[in-house]
């Protein structure tokens, strides 16, 4: 093991330093993204930064830091929410006001300008807020139940996560709607496409996971039910954007807040 650890030392060190590895090489090459042509296989994963201000509107300090990034294949933009309803990070921008819009598209228009490609992540936190973010209201989730976790950063200081209001069949019609109006303004904004955020337990999340969906109607049971408001956003998304500018970010093995599926529940893809 020492032997083999000290030739591959010795054929790093071989090699001149300007002669990149198969994969250093290979992340350099174009790649096809749909219609798009990224420069090279390097993708900025979405990174929540809270720099938006308390009225989320992307500014001039946020289009400076995707600027600096503009040299990457593609920048999937932070999480940015689609309505009021959705909000749950402190700082976090938003894509729902004119103000939003246009601020997004000081933001674009730096990142083109820099020869870059910018999508933006539409995000639904669902029950990972608190009613301090909504005036006294309670968070909306699948069903009423609570994250077992540390607690949230709030806009009144740090509190206990709440149980959330589970969704009225009837109101779910009227997120779609949301994630619509988001995808159509991320459009007017200047992206080049969106990512639908569907991981790490936010709203979407929420109603795939079997541990915690557990709603009798058609939005919960089988992976068909479940299943079933990522696909209608999807199609609302799609209704705005050509199908090869749309992604979907899932995360089937993700426990935190908890998430997951009881032993012997239907997995959502082979190998959750
Ligand atoms: C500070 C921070 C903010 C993040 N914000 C987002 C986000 O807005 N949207 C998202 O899908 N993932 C978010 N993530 C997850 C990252 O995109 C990424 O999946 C994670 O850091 C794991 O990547 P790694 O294995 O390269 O570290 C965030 C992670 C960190 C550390």
């Amino acid at each position: 093991m020492a032997d083999n650890l000290r030739l591959r030392c010795d054929a790093y060190a071989a090699a001149p330093m300007n002669t990149p590895s198969h994969s250093a090489a290979a992340l350099l090459q174009p790649f096809a993204l749909g219609d798009l042509t990224l420069p090279n296989r390097m993708v900025i994963t979405p990174l929540t930064r809270g720099r938006a201000g308390r009225e989320r509107i992307p500014n001039p300090l946020m289009a400076e830091y995707y600027v600096q990034r503009s040299s990457a294949g593609l920048i999937v933009a932070e999480a940015t929410t689609i309505s009021e309803q959705a909000n749950g990070w402190l700082e976090s921008p938003g894509i729902y006001t004119d103000a939003m819009e246009a601020g997004w598209k000081g933001v674009t228009s730096a990142v083109h300008a820099a020869g870059g490609r910018i999508f933006l992540q539409l995000w639904h936190i669902g029950r990972a807020s608190h009613s301090d973010f909504h005036g006294g209201s309670l968070p909306v989730s699948y069903s009423a139940v609570k994250i077992d976790g540390d607690g949230i950063h709030t806009p009144l200081g740090k509190k206990p996560y709440e149980t959330p209001r589970a969704l009225e069949a009837w109101e779910i019609a009227g997120v779609v709607a949301d994630y619509r109006r988001a995808a159509a303004r991320a459009r007017a904004a200047g992206f080049d496409g969106v990512e639908i955020h569907a991981a790490n337990g936010y709203l979407l999340d929420q109603f795939l996971q079997a541990k915690t969906n557990l709603r009798t109607d058609d939005y919960g049971g089988s992976i068909e039910k479940r299943t079933r408001l990522l696909k209608e956003v999807v199609e609302a998304v799609s209704a705005e954007w050509p199908a090869q500018r749309v992604g979907v970010r899932i995360s089937p093995k993700w426990i935190a807040r908890p998430m997951g599926r009881p032993q012997g529940a239907p997995r959502l893809m082979s190998g959750s």
